[in-house]
């Protein structure tokens, strides 16, 4: 180094530093880590985001046999100490066993992120027609249930450097629950926006958390509900749906953030009137938990809804080939096999399914393709929005928790 660099160095007190670097440097081992998970900052990362988590139902509260709120603790007998952290509006993928088949879930977290130190997630569940979790969770979950969860996932949280300070939560049925832990984090002074939540039901009956998130917003200026009911009329309640002119009735002065979470047939309406309100993109945004596509609703299908087909899987190495009908999205089929493939938000964004095209002809819905361009280029693809126009082969990478079984009886 130069003398006026070290001068330079030296009057910007930086010289200090650098020796002390150098220093810690020294003493550090020459021996090479055995484990990559040996680092501190690499434990800490485990924790706060584990592959997997092993949790069991502690408490169950049931507002009717179609809804429930399930409380889980870690399961600390199978190796999870602690819960992992959490931004409200994230959701959990469960894992559920059924009949030897695993069948995984997203469902957002109902309680509030300083609720995970209190050694509880709250899951709320409501029974989907035609739905195989949820109805099996609802008829077969008891306190007691063990089964494996994913860390907290996705981006439906407040996030102060893109969103604006007061968030218009638009919720309707069971997208009420993310809304929940936000309302309740805002409550408990962990986030720093406000929120007016817009929260469609049929009738006060039906508006679930309604009691709960109102007795918040007394006691908190920046929190405000409103009902708005489509079947009902009632003293402090809109009626109707949750239109252009009601937003902007709620609305502050000046920038707001529109987050919704709710049935299809709510964005659908939704979105068209937010349309009106000119708002930027970057301030709307939809929890989106994709389940039923129903793929030839799209004008753009070319296929036919009643074909059946065959899907060629190797998955982990191992080939196998399933029926796939028209219908069903490649994902759901490899579950309904057995297959246990890797998914997490089952809408296209996580890229957690990502797999490869080898052969044959699919439909992808252009509003849950949440491919990368090269993704499209090379053929890749997510199976949990990508429907059979043809007999296909996919190749599904392994999970890494199998990656790192592989790991662990290698080392054995
Ligand atoms: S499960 Fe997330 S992209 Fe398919």
């Amino acid at each position: 180094m130069s003398k006026s660099n070290i001068s330079k160095l030296s009057r910007l007190g930086l010289i200090k530093v650098i020796l002390n670097r150098l220093s810690n440097i020294g003493k550090g081992s020459d021996k090479e880590t055995k484990d990559l998970y040996d680092y501190t900052p690499n434990k800490l990362a485990k924790q706060l985001h584990p592959t997997v988590q092993h949790l069991k139902v502690v408490e169950i509260e049931e507002f009717s046999k179609d809804m429930k709120s399930f409380y889980l603790a870690p399961n600390i007998k199978k190796g999870t100490q602690s819960l992992a952290w959490f931004s409200a509006g994230q959701y959990l993928s469960i894992g559920v066993d059924i009949n030897g088949k695993v069948f995984k879930r997203p469902y957002s977290i109902a309680s509030s992120p300083a609720d995970t130190l209190s050694g509880y997630y709250m899951l709320t569940i409501k029974r989907v027609e035609g739905g195989i979790v949820s109805q099996y969770v609802l008829d077969n979950w008891k306190v007691g249930t063990e089964f494996d969860a994913s860390a907290p996932l996705g981006d439906f949280s407040y996030e102060p450097l893109r969103d604006a300070k007061t968030v218009i939560g638009i919720a309707g049925g069971s997208g009420i629950t993310p809304f929940r832990s936000l309302a309740k984090a805002i409550y408990e002074g962990d986030e720093p926006c406000s929120l007016v939540l817009l929260y469609g039901s049929r009738t006060y009956a039906d508006a679930v958390f309604s009691d709960d998130i109102e007795k918040m917003a007394k006691d908190c200026d920046k929190i405000k509900l409103v009902n708005v009911l489509s079947n009902e009329e009632k003293e402090g309640c809109e009626s109707g749906f949750i239109t252009a002119d009601l937003i902007k009735k709620y609305a502050p002065e000046g920038d707001y953030s529109i987050f919704m979470c709710g049935p299809q047939a709510m964005y659908n309406f939704a979105d068209k009137e937010i349309e009106k309100l000119k708002i930027r993109r970057k301030f709307v945004r939809h929890e989106l938990f994709g389940e039923f596509f129903h793929p030839e609703k799209n004008a753009d299908y070319k296929g036919n809804i009643d074909e059946k087909f065959h899907l060629t899987v190797t998955i982990a190495g191992v080939t196998t080939t399933i029926p796939c009908d028209a219908n069903t999205s490649l994902l759901r089929a490899m579950e309904a096999a057995g297959l246990n493939p890797p998914s997490d938000c089952r809408s296209g964004r996580c890229g957690w399914c990502h797999s490869k095209l080898l052969s044959g002809d699919v439909y992808i819905p252009a509003s849950v393709d949440g491919r990368r361009l090269a993704d499209k280029e090379f053929g890749y693809i997510h199976p949990c929005c990508t429907f059979p126009l043809s007999d296909l082969a996919i190749d599904v990478p392994p999970m890494p928790k199998e990656i790192e079984k592989k790991k662990e009886d290698a080392a054995k």
